[in-house]
């Protein structure tokens, strides 16, 4: 297992330590966990790059302290500053054109001209940003294209140790979609390099391929993260205001200060790559908008939202709950109050506690498209194209 570290005093010069010597630590956000190093070093990136299996044409966000130091590595924008007094810290990404003397390495942004900067607010990585004399980029701490964590114990998950036995291959196909190739037996040398002794492959043709031959060793637990799902990306590197994902700050949020904003487009992943379709897989197949009328299939769980007794009789289905409860494997209600921020607080949580169950499969109950409700649903239907990759 990688080494988990508290948030003391300790941990805080423990983790600055291994930024300024080019390592990479899991750190806790408000949103989700990051895989964090200084955006300052090549070096460092591309071991976040390598760790996370991430394909190189994809930029990663860099985090910041302050507006002040924001600004010296992006062109200054009034609009962020007006964003900035609302939102930040917090939950937004804003992505802007670069200055000339950018600190941030051309490989955390992919060669493009412009950078997706934010300040999160979970208060140890603040202090650590604080401390810290470059910014620190940091992607979401999982392996690409598999679910986001919310806690350290499922950063753990999914980077299990190598002496354990266990890695894997990344494959990339022409699409930019991520995917498992092959399984290694992996075993840490003393020079700290990996040695591969076991190979399980699955050859599929057009597919390039990675070795994760890099590790994490270290995460800070700060526990759940209090909003659970990734930030909101808007693009302000143009006039019109451009969204590239949902997040827990809502488009009209952003409405209301900057008028006019263009929505996604299908052909998003062009301008954001982790707008790719296929992302946040779990381990098994998900299906949406379950109805009550639909005959659970086997050994599969439901994740319900709001009042499951409500949702029977409006669906006039022959089920009752203790038929519920006897037919899914398990059902995990992510906010009983149909409350949206607390069901996206809770969302991947459940994925990964239904994942370690060894479900076959996970349905879910429709999720209004209101506010934080659309990001919900986009990384729902994500991760259902992702899972239909198994099979
Ligand atoms: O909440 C979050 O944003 C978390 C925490 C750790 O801060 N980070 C995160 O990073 O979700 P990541 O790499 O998983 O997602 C960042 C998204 C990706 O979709 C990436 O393509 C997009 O931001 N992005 C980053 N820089 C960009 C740029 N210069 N232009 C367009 N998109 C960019
Ligand atoms: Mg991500």
């Amino acid at each position: 297992m990688p080494k988990i570290l508290d948030t003391s005093q300790n941990s805080l010069n423990k983790a600055l330590e291994l930024l300024n010597s080019d390592d990479v630590i899991a750190i806790p956000t408000e949103t989700v966990y990051g895989l964090a190093a200084s955006a300052a070093s090549t070096k460092a990136v591309e071991k976040v790059f390598k760790i996370k299996g991430r394909p190189s044409f994809n930029p990663i966000i860099s985090h910041y302290a302050t507006l002040d130091e924001i600004f010296k590595d992006v062109i200054y924008d009034e609009r962020v500053v007006k964003l900035a007094e609302i939102f930040w810290p917090g939950p937004l990404t804003i992505i802007l054109n670069k200055t000339k003397n950018s600190r941030i390495s051309e490989i955390v942004c992919a060669g493009l001209n412009t950078a997706g900067v934010r300040i999160p607010r979970h208060p140890f990585t603040l202090e650590l940003l604080r401390r810290f004399a470059a910014p620190v980029a940091a992607p979401s701490a999982n392996p690409s294209g598999r679910l986001s964590p919310s806690s350290a114990a499922h950063v753990a998950k999914l980077f299990p140790d190598h002496e354990a036995g266990e890695s894997t291959e990344i494959g990339v196909s022409q699409d930019g979609t991520a995917h498992k190739r092959a399984s290694s037996r992996l075993r840490r040398t003393n020079d700290r390099s990996v040695l591969r002794v076991h190979e399980d492959h699955e050859d599929d043709g057009n597919a390039e391929t990675r070795v994760c031959e890099q590790y994490l060793e270290w995460i800070v637990d700060g526990g759940n993260c209090e909003c659970g799902l990734e930030s909101t990306v808007l693009d302000l590197s143009n006039s019109l205001p451009k969204l590239l994902r949902y997040g827990s700050v809502s488009v009209m949020e952003l409405k209301n200060i900057l008028g006019e904003i263009a929505l996604p487009e299908q052909d998003e992943s062009i301008r954001s790559p982790g707008m790719l379709l296929k992302h946040y897989a779990p381990k098994c197949k998900l299906r949406l908008n379950y109805s009550f009328n639909d005959k659970p299939f086997e050994n599969e769980a439901l994740i319900a939202f709001g009042s499951i007794a409500e949702a029977l009789i409006q669906s006039s289905s022959k089920m009752t709950e203790s038929d519920l409860n006897f037919s899914f494997r398990k059902i995990i209600n992510i906010s009983p109050s149909a409350d949206l921020d607390e069901a996206a607080s809770k969302l991947f949580a459940s994925l990964h506690e239904l994942e370690n169950l060894g479900v076959d499969s996970i349905t879910v109950m429709p999720i209004p498209y209101d506010s934080v409700g659309k990001a919900i649903n986009d990384r729902l239907l994500r991760a259902a194209e992702g899972s239909k990759d198994l099979g």
